[in-house]
């Protein structure tokens, strides 16, 4: 389905208030495909959109934009221990969720509550509470959107990384993705390494959690820390945990004895970017109509009536200061659109 000069407060969790020229909503690939075959291929001519729940737009979109609305969830291989779970990409990822509870297919409880759907999950390779996308993630199929010609990526061909895949580096902008493949246990296995997740628990008075329990804990976190998109427009993190050299990291300690850090490498740790942002005093702060999470310094708010340049210009001067205060350039985790729905850096 077409339709044109399309506003998208309702396609973007920030609540940004844009409009796309054109929106192709379609539910089978076949559609995807001949819509391809048949239209303009030049570069920045389409840009995919899921649940809008990591992306900034600064600018109306002079561009075609592709919304993938399939919702289909099906088992594709069963074994005693495990099954193979393929998701259309208009999948919501908590319905995912909840349909692994549902069945008792373990892996991705601890991502319970994550905005957005299926499609996107692979491009920034999701990830909470000691959990990421990529330990249980098989393949997908995409759309070339040059070609029009479906294409599997296996999950080292994904090149997954922290909040990152080749589709966010080499391969930016050329697929749409249309279907993921998940491999969950049957068995119970749980991960419940992140501290405040065991800490939950406990004051469920839970000692031997099943997979709602973990879900529930796991909502209980999110829930008191980041605001609800429903009600509070935001895109989750807006930044990146930085990674850098440990013995750079033990220099900042010096003077921030209390900045926490986890361990990547042996010569390189992850910082949080909210611990940085906060203690710098950014927290609850206000720049127009945009404005801190007063939670959770990493998450950017829409106050009301903001605009994506305002938001990104509050997050380009937080980029500036931290980077005075301590050295560190932060990244942009959000995908910010042009009018084109090209990427612009921080
Ligand atoms: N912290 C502060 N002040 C803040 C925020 C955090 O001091 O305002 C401190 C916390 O006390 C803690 C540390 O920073 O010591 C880490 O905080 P938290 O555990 O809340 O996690 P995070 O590193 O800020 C990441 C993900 C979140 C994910 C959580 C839990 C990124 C960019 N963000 O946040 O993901 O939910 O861990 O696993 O990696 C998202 O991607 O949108 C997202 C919300």
């Amino acid at each position: 389905m077409i339709m044109h000069h399309v506003q998208l407060d309702n396609y973007n969790t920030f609540g940004i208030k844009s409009r796309a020229r054109k929106l192709f909503t379609f539910d089978q690939t076949e559609e995807l495909q001949e819509y391809i075959r048949s239209n303009d291929k030049s570069p920045g001519s389409v840009v995919v959109l899921g649940g809008g729940s990591n992306v900034l737009f600064t600018d109306e979109l002079r561009t075609t934009v592709l919304h993938p609305a399939n919702r289909t969830i099906t088992v594709e291989e069963e074994t005693p221990t495990e099954v193979t779970v393929r998701a259309g990409a208009g999948v919501v990822w908590d319905e995912l969720v909840n349909f692994a509870l549902d069945h008792g297919y373990h892996g991705i409880e601890n991502l319970s509550m994550i905005p957005g759907h299926c499609g996107a999950a692979p491009i920034q390779n999701i990830g909470a509470y000691g959990t990421e996308l990529c330990e249980v993630f098989e393949k997908l199929q995409a759309v070339d959107l040059n070609t029009g010609n479906t294409v599997i990526f296996t999950s080292p061909e994904c090149e997954f990384g922290y909040r990152n895949s080749v589709f966010k580096t080499r391969a930016r902008g050329q697929y749409c993705i249309t279907d993921i493949y998940l491999k969950l246990s049957k068995l119970p296995r749980f991960n419940l390494e992140y501290g405040a997740l065991q800490a939950t628990l406990d004051e469920m008075g839970v000692a031997t959690p099943d997979l709602w329990d973990v879900s529930k804990a796991v909502r209980h976190i999110r829930s008191s820390k980041l605001p609800d998109p429903g009600k509070t427009g935001n895109a989750g993190s807006f930044f990146k945990n930085p990674v850098i050299e440990k013995t750079f990291y033990e220099s900042l300690q010096k003077r921030w004895p209390d900045m926490p850090c986890y361990k990547i490498s042996e010569t390189h740790v992850k910082v949080p970017a909210g611990w940085l942002i906060d203690k710098a005093g950014w927290k609850g702060f206000r720049y127009g109509k945009a404005g801190v999470h007063d939670k959770q310094a990493l998450v950017l708010i829409n106050l009301g009536d903001t605009t994506g340049k305002e938001v990104l210009e509050l997050a380009r001067k937080i980029r500036e200061d931290i980077y005075q205060h301590y050295g560190i350039e932060l990244q942009a985790e959000v995908n910010i659109w042009d009018r084109h729905g090209r990427h612009i850096e921080l």
